[in-house]
């Protein structure tokens, strides 16, 4: 019975995606984990310059936010979302190593069926794939597991890699927000782009392994 209610209930939770291979190594997407504090911890302190540009700010200060000790609260809070059916909450791992989450959020079902994505990889992986790759299987997810029709995200105009990403995914951009979200101290205008179920040819991980962005393992 629980188990019934629980997959009828929350689709694609916690079932994890790939692998799919780039040049960086294997990708896969797996539900976040108590165990991931230490990583996530100091790959997050360790790389703010490079994180904190392109995040919503949320009123806790960085240090404390991504110290070791926040980091069962985070998980517990993103877990419970999950449990309720609003949130896919991933770790993105590259050759099982912790590499970086993506987050499905506010998942609507019903004549919505809409969710938003985002993500993070670590620097020391960039510019081998692994954001594409991640973003590909987790948005195969969210059409396949999940059962939504439409998939957005919103980006900052100066954040051109995370561009390049969304691009290759098939992603294409609906309009400009303006001082949307509150980001690295101001009011930030972002891009609003979306994906539908229609505009993806069978698979986005299958397109881009056509494409020879990525291989099957
Ligand atoms: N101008 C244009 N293209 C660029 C630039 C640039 N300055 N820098 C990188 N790129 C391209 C790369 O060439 C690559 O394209 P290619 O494969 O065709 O050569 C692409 O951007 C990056 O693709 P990946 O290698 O798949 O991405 P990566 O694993 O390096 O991750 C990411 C990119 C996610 C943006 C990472 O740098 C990151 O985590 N940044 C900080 C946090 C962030 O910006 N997150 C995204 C927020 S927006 C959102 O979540 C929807």
């Amino acid at each position: 019975m629980s188990f019934w209610r629980s997959s009828a209930q929350h689709p694609g939770w916690p079932r994890p995606a790939g692998p799919l291979g780039v040049r960086a190594g294997v990708v896969r997407l797996r539900p976040v984990r108590l165990r991931d504090g230490a990583q996530w911890s100091r790959i997050r302190l360790a790389e703010r310059a490079h994180l904190e540009p392109w995040e919503p700010a949320t009123g806790v200060d960085w240090e404390t936010r991504h110290a070791i000790t926040s980091w069962p609260a985070v998980c517990s809070g993103l877990r419970a979302e999950a449990r309720k059916g609003r949130m896919v909450p991933y770790v993105i791992e590259v050759d099982g190593e912790f590499a970086g989450q993506l987050t499905i959020g506010n998942i609507t079902h019903g004549a919505l069926r809409s969710a938003w994505i985002g993500y993070w990889v670590s620097k020391a992986l960039n510019g081998g794939g692994v954001a594409t790759a991640a973003l590909a299987l987790g948005v195969d997810h969210c059409f396949g597991p999940v059962a939504l029709h439409r998939v957005e995200a919103t980006v900052r105009p100066e954040n051109a890699a995370s561009r390049a990403v969304l691009g290759k995914v098939g992603f294409r951009e609906e309009g400009l927000l303006r001082r949307y979200l509150e980001v690295d101290g101001a009011w930030r205008d972002h891009l609003l782009v979306a994906v539908t179920v229609e505009e993806i040819e069978g698979s986005a991980a299958a397109t881009l392994v056509r494409q020879g962005r990525a291989y099957w393992t």
